[in-house]
């Protein structure tokens, strides 16, 4: 590719507005995987960093968790705004929370809450989100054939299941929303509050004072759930530090909504934008669990983690340094022509579909199965109820490069 070409690509794949537009994003990473796949990236607004843009390569780099740690770089963030992480903080991160840390105290702060997400611990959510599926649609029915189905339908619905999981609640979680917006939305006027580190900080110092609260109530009454875990939580017989703990009710509270509502959204314009997978979906709702690894795949919401590479090592044929960081490209990984028959199709029948978005790896998405149990309860709920969903205007994403889908799906449909 011609030097050139390659430096616009470093602008284009960092800048906040290519993921709102869908378009730009795949053309650019479709180029980098055919042309220079482990891609050295010399953004003006960032540290520089490898760009890892195909599946083998970002699995082989997530399972060697032992040369490729998550701390200390997590994600993009602008220097401007890592210089005003410094001042904030010790180690200049954001938040030392699951996918910040390394063993041993990853294993550790995992297993706190592990049984709890798999598969069946999960199952024991079903009656409930069920009933939240059920309440959903009925808030669906209710608009009267038109509705903004982000605002309206996809952001409440996966935040409602949080904050039972977490056991905040229901008068908060309009807060729990607002400071969630505020922490992935930052660089969207519209949906975040546009003022990069700066909203991100506010947003978590209310999230602190906010649970606060809550672990001083569960330490005195203890319930089931997440937060009297944490609120009572030890290692090697000692209480996990208020800084762990903090990190952590923020990463579930945040990682829990955001992502698995642009996955419904998403999901939901990708099948009227495919009608004959609508079509095959409304009739056969057995798919429905393959459906939704497609929904996610295709929306893929998180757009990457970072690693850094701890010795001198090679990804892909490149020498990467001891110190160098590398973008995990979940979204590019997952249309690798190598790895996914015609990856730009959408399927609702796609088999297999072993698909990235939730990461791999030691540090693969906790929340992973709840996710699709959600998903799934939603469209097994929606789709016999609400019949001819169309566009009703333009659908809009957030500009975000971190984690981001739709923040605009408007829709009419007909009860
Ligand atoms: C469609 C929805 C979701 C997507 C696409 C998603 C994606 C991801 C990804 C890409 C990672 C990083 C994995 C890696 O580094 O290999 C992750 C980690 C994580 N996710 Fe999710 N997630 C979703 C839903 C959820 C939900 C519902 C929860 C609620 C508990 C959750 C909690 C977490 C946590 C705690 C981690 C950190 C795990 C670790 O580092 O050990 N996520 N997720």
């Amino acid at each position: 590719m011609p030097e050139e070409a390659l430096r616009d690509i470093d602008e284009i794949i960092t800048d906040p507005a290519t993921y709102a537009d869908e378009g730009a994003y795949h053309e650019a990473f479709a180029m980098l995987r055919s042309t220079d796949p482990v891609h050295w990236c010399e953004p003006r607004d960032y540290r520089p960093f490898w760009a890892v843009t195909r599946y083998a390569d970002v699995t082989a780099v997530e399972l060697n968790a032992a040369n490729f740690l998550n701390a200390p770089r997590q994600f993009l963030v602008t220097r401007a705004d890592e210089e005003l992480l410094m001042q904030q903080s010790p180690d200049g991160m954001f938040a030392r929370n699951l996918v910040a840390m390394d063993n041993p105290d990853h294993k550790a702060f995992r297993a706190l809450t592990a049984d709890l997400f798999t598969p069946k611990g999960v199952r024991t959510l079903e009656g409930k989100i069920a009933d939240l599926a059920k309440e959903t649609v009925d808030r669906m029915v209710a608009h009267g054939g038109r509705c903004d189905f982000v605002s309206d339908i996809a952001a409440w619905y996966p935040l409602r299941t949080i904050m039972i999981v977490l056991g905040v609640p229901a008068e908060d979680e309009p807060l729990m929303l607002r400071l969630s917006q505020k922490i992935f939305g930052n660089t969207d006027e519209e949906a975040g509050g546009g003022e990069g580190m700066t909203s991100m900080l506010e947003a978590f110092n209310d999230f602190k004072a906010y649970f606060a609260d809550i672990v001083a109530d569960r330490r005195r009454n203890p319930r089931e759930d997440v937060a009297t875990i944490l609120a009572n939580a030890t290692i090697n017989g000692e209480p996990i530090g208020d800084a762990e703990r903090d990190a952590y009710f923020l990463i579930v509270a945040a990682a829990g909504h955001d992502t698995t509502s642009s996955a419904i959204s998403g999901g939901l314009l990708a099948l009227i934008e495919n009608p004959d997978e609508m079509a095959k979906l409304r009739a056969d709702l057995s798919l429905m669990p393959k459906a939704v690894d497609e929904f996610i795949r295709w929306t893929s919401p998180v757009k990457h983690f970072f690693r850094t590479a701890v010795a001198d090592c090679e990804v892909g044929g490149k020498a990467i340094k001891a110190g160098d960081s590398l973008m995990m490209c979940y979204p590019s990984a997952n249309r690798d022509e190598a790895v996914f028959a015609d990856p730009f199709a959408f399927r609702v029948d796609r088999s297999p579909n072993r698909h990235v978005a939730f990461g791999y790896g030691p540090h693969v998405c906790l929340g992973q199965y709840l996710a699709k149990l959600e998903i799934r309860a939603l469209f097994e709920e929606m789709l016999p109820r609400v019949k001819d969903i169309a566009l009703d205007g333009e659908p809009a994403w957030v500009k975000a490069n971190f984690v981001s889908g739709l923040k605009r799906l408007p829709i009419r449909f007909t009860a």
